[in-house]
């Protein structure tokens, strides 16, 4: 999608968006004042937004072995440390959104697909210390970093898997009994999106979340999140426009939300 067709989509977005003023959903509501307006600077951000800065300096190029959208699978490009950490990375303001998330549910089975260098999964490890953080990288390298990283972090509740989200998410979810949080980060297409998507639901229950990046990111991606809202377990969605967050909450009547963030 064209940088004007995306801006187009932001300005609709701002003009659609509503705050909590504008929710009359108490469940909603709710979530918004205490987790989404949350603006709290916990403790634990600290040291990520400290590696996060060593990571932005960080002139050592590393080798990228690219699976996702847009890319020719396995087509090998050298790429600095510096420019990953810029790019890729959730800025703050997501990956806290996401931090307030996971702690708010108290989510004990995470699953993230895209660790890139490891900055939300480092945050997602943060928010529920007793919890399992099950994160997927398909390039090896980054992968090493990522571990590096949650190392360097002292984080031990983070189970990095290195390996196409293809071939590695049906074996993870044969080991897993439940998910409470998903967050996919990854391989930004129409068909893979929903696929892991419905994988995942077998694993999901009522107050599992679903959290999806770049869900306007292109034509697909657009399309992928109409299929995911329309999908008969999702009751709740909330569009941020640069994430999307789904809740299977039965209780709740189904109703999609456009939230300013
Ligand atoms: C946007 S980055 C993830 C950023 C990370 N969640 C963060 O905020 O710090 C997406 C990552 O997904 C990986 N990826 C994309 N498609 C993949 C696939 N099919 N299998 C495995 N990894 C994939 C890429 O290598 C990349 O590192």
């Amino acid at each position: 999608m064209s940088k004007f067709i995306q801006a187009k989509g932001y300005l609709l977005y701002l003009i659609d968006a509503k705050n909590r003023h504008g929710v009359h959903s108490p469940f909603v509501y709710k979530l918004l004042d205490e987790v989404i307006y949350d603006k709290t600077t916990y403790e634990e951000f600290a040291a990520i937004e400290e590696l996060r800065a060593g990571l932005v300096n960080d002139n050592r190029s590393i080798t990228i072995t690219d699976l996702g959208a847009g890319s020719t699978v396995n087509t090998n490009k050298t790429r600095r440390v510096s420019d990953i950490a810029k790019n890729s990375a959730k800025p703050p303001k997501l990956a806290q959104l996401i931090f307030r998330l996971a702690k708010w549910l108290k989510a004990e089975n995470i699953l993230e697909l895209g660790t890139s260098l490891g900055i939300s999964s480092a945050y997602l490890a943060k928010a529920c210390p007793n919890s399992t953080v099950y994160t997927v990288e398909g390039c090896p390298e980054t992968a090493k970093a990522a571990y590096t990283n949650f190392e360097q972090l002292g984080l031990e509740n983070i189970q990095l898997i290195t390996g196409n989200f293809d071939d590695k998410l049906p074996d993870l979810l044969q080991k897993t009994e439940r998910l409470d949080l998903v967050f996919i980060d990854g391989n930004h297409r129409k068909e893979p999106t929903i696929s892991y998507f419905n994988q995942c639901l077998e694993k999901a229950y009522e107050d599992t979340i679903f959290i999806f990046d770049d869900i306007h990111w292109s034509q697909g991606m657009e399309e992928a999140w109409e299929a995911i809202k329309g999908n008969e377990r999702v009751t709740i969605t909330l569009d941020l426009f640069f994430i999307g967050i789904v809740f299977l909450r039965k209780e709740q009547v189904k109703e999609d939300f456009v939230i300013r963030f």
